[in-house]
C-alpha cells in the first residue's frame, strides 16, 4: 500500500500523493506548491539559488540543514520540516535580520542568486543563534552559493551585520513537536504508478528489502543519483532510501578504528574524522564540494559509487580503510581498495550494501597527508588527489601507502612507486626513483579537468612535497608549501 508523504512548511502538515519518486524539492516548490522564490540555476548542486533549509528530528532536537532542493527527491521529505525564503518574512511583514542585512549592505544585485543565499545565511544564523561567526565560517557556509554580481563582500558583510540587527527567535519546540508527530517506526512505501519508493527503518528492513530487490537503486543523499535524473533524464522506478535507516547514522570506534555508518552525512563524517586527523583531513574537509552538498551526501555514498576523482578513497585506501558490507547472509569486511574492481566495476553483489567504513586511527609511526588539486578553492572536483601514508621507523620507510584519485578508472594504488620506497631510507634520491615509477603507475587520461602530462607532473610533485613536509631532516611547515594555510 502507498504511503503519502507527509511533511511540515509554512506551519502545517503539507501531504503528497501524486508527485512522481523522483520529483525533485525545487520541482514541487515551484510547479505544484507555487512558490517560486527558490530559483533554479544548473539543476546540478553547484549555484546555491535552489539553496533550502531541511529540519529533521535528532534525539528530540530539530537539526536544520542547509540543502540543494534542486537534486533532493520530494519523498526525501517524508517527516521533515522544509523552510524556504518564503518563511523568513516576519508575521509583521518586517524582513528576517538575514534579509534586511542583504538590503543594507546591497548583498543583492540581479538578485536571482539572494534566497539562496539568504537560505544559507539563515541555516548559519540559526546554527550559530545569531551570534557573529568567523571569517572562515561565512566563507564555508556560502561555499555552495555563487553570485555573478556582487563580488561576494557586500553578502559577507551581511553575514556580519544580520547578528547586530535585533534577533528573531526561532521556535524549535513546535516544529520538534510537529515532526514527532510526523515519526514513523516501520517501511514506508510511497510509489505512484509502477515507480515505487521504500523508505525502511532498520537495518533487517533494508536488507530483506536489498535482497528482495536487487534491480533496485539505493539511494543515500542523491548528491549523485539526484544528478541521473536532472542532467542525464535517467528513469529510477524502484528507489530504495537510506535516509531514515538510523542505525546507519552511527559513528564508533572500535578496534584503533573509527567505525561510520553509510548514512552519517560527509559533513559529519568529515568532523569525526577530524577530531583525530585535524592537521591532515581539515583542508579536504572543507573543500570537498559544499556545506549544502556535504550536509545532504554520505561518505558511504562516495565509497560505494567509487568514482576515479572522487576525493574521500584516496585518502581512506592509503590509511588502510575497510568497507563493511552487508548481504541477506551477514557482513563481510574488505580492505577498501578491494571494493574497485575496474571503472564501474566493484565487489558488490546486487542483493547487499554499504553499511559502514571502517579507518584506522592515527599511529605515531604514521605520516600521513592527502592533497586536493582542484581550479577552485572549495566546491570543485579535483584534476589530481593524492594521499600518503608512510610508517616510518627512524629514517626507514617500512611500509609506503600511496593513492590517488584522477590518474587510473579507479581510485588506485601506485605498486611500483610504493616498491620503490618500501625498506629505504626517506631521502631525497630514493624519492626521485619513487617519483619516477609513478610514471610506469599510471597513465592518466587527458579531459577537461586536465592533461595527461599535467596530472602526471603535479602527482609527482605531490609526492615531492609530502617529502618536504615529512623528510627527517629539516620538514616545512605547512604554511612553507600550502597558500592555502594563510587564509583567515
Ligand atoms: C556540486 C557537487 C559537488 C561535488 N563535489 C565533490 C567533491 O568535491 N568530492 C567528491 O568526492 N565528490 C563530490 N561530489 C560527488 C558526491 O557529492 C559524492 O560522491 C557523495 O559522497 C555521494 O554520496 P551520496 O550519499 O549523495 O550518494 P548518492 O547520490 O545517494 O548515491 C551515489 C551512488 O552510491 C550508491 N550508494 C549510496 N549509498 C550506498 C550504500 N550505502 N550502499 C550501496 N550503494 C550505495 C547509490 O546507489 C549510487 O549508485 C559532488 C557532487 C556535486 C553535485
Ligand atoms: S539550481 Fe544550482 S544548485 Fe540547485
Ligand atoms: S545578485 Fe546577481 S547573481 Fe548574485
Amino acid at each position: 500500500m502507498s504511503e503519502p508523504i507527509r511533511f511540515y512548511y509554512r506551519g502545517a502538515v503539507h501531504e503528497v500523493s501524486t508527485a512522481s519518486p523522483t520529483q525533485t524539492v525545487l520541482q514541487h516548490l515551484r510547479e505544484d506548491l507555487h512558490c517560486t522564490g527558490t530559483k533554479e540555476g544548473c539543476a546540478e548542486g553547484d549555484c546555491g539559488a535552489c539553496t533550502v533549509v531541511v529540519g529533521s528530528l535528532v534525539d528530540g532536537q530539530v537539526e536544520l540543514k542547509a540543502v540543494n532542493s534542486c537534486i533532493q527527491f520530494t519523498p526525501t521529505l517524508d517527516g521533515k520540516a522544509l523552510f524556504t525564503v518564503e518563511d523568513l518574512q516576519q508575521p509583521d511583514g518586517a524582513l528576517h535580520p538575514v534579509q534586511q542585512a542583504l538590503v543594507e549592505c546591497h548583498g543583492s544585485q540581479c538578485g536571482f542568486c539572494t534566497p539562496g543565499f539568504a537560505m544559507s545565511l539563515w541555516g548559519m544564523y540559526l546554527k550559530n543563534d545569531a551570534q557573529p561567526c568567523a571569517r572562515k565560517e561565512v566563507d564555508d557556509a556560502l561555499s555552495g552559493n555563487l553570485c555573478r554580481c556582487t563580488g561576494y563582500r557586500p553578502i559577507i558583510d551581511a553575514a556580519q551585520r544580520m547578528t547586530e540587527l535585533p534577533k528573531v527567535e526561532f521556535d524549535r519546540a513546535a516544529v520538534a513537536q510537529q515532526l514527532e508527530a510526523l515519526k514513523r517506526d516501520k517501511l514506508a512505501t510511497y510509489s505512484v504508478g509502477e515507480r515505487h519508493f521504500h523508505a525502511p527503518r532498520t537495518l533487517d528492513e533494508l536488507s530483506a528489502l536489498r535482497a528482495s530487490r536487487p534491480s533496485a537503486l539505493i539511494l543515500a543523499g542523491s548528491t549523485d543519483v539526484g544528478l541521473w535524473v536532472t542532467k542525464q533524464m535517467r528513469e529510477l522506478n524502484d528507489i530504495i532510501y537510506l535516509g531514515h535507516v538510523d542505525a546507519l547514522k552511527t559513528v564508533t570506534v572500535d578496534g584503533g578504528m573509527l567505525e561510520i555508518g553509510a548514512g552519517v552525512s560527509l559533513n559529519d563524517a568529515y568532523a569525526a574524522l577530524c577530531q583525530h586527523y585535524p592537521d591532515q583531513l581539515g583542508e579536504m574537509w572543507q573543500r570537498f564540494a559544499s556545506l549544502p552538498i556535504r550536509n545532504a551526501g554520505t561518505l558511504g555514498g562516495n565509497v560505494a559509487n567509487g568514482s576515479p576523482i572522487g576525493d574521500s578513497m584516496p585518502w581512506m585506501i592509503a590509511l588502510g580503510s575497510e568497507v563493511v558490507l552487508r548481504g541477506p547472509a551477514g557482513t563481510r569486511t574488505l580492505p577498501l581498495e578491494a571494493l574497485y574492481l575496474g571503472y564501474q566495476k566493484k565487489d558488490l553483489r546486487a542483493d547487499e550494501f554499504v553499511q559502514a567504513v571502517r579507518v584506522p586511527l592515527p599511529r605515531a609511526d604514521v605520516q600521513f597527508r592527502t592533497y586536493k588539486l582542484a581550479k577552485r578553492f572549495d566546491q570543485d572536483i579535483s584534476a589530481v588527489c593524492a594521499a600518503f601514508a608512510f610508517t616510518l621507523d627512524g629514517g626507514v620507510v617500512r611500509e609506503a601507502r600511496i593513492a590517488f584519485g584522477g590518474m587510473a578508472a579507479t581510485p588506485k594504488r601506485a605498486a611500483l612507486a610504493e616498491a620503490a620506497l618500501n625498506g629505504k631510507p626517506w631521502s631525497e634520491a630514493n624519492l626521485a626513483l619513487a617519483m619516477d615509477a609513478l610514471a610506469q603507475d599510471y597513465q592518466p587520461l587527458s579531459d577537461m579537468r586536465a592533461s595527461s602530462e599535467y596530472r602526471m607532473k603535479t602527482a609527482q610533485n605531490l609526492l615531492r612535497r609530502f617529502w618536504f613536509e615529512t623528510r627527517l631532516d629539516a620538514p616545512l611547515a605547512a604554511n612553507a608549501v600550502n597558500a592555502f594555510s594563510l587564509r583567515a
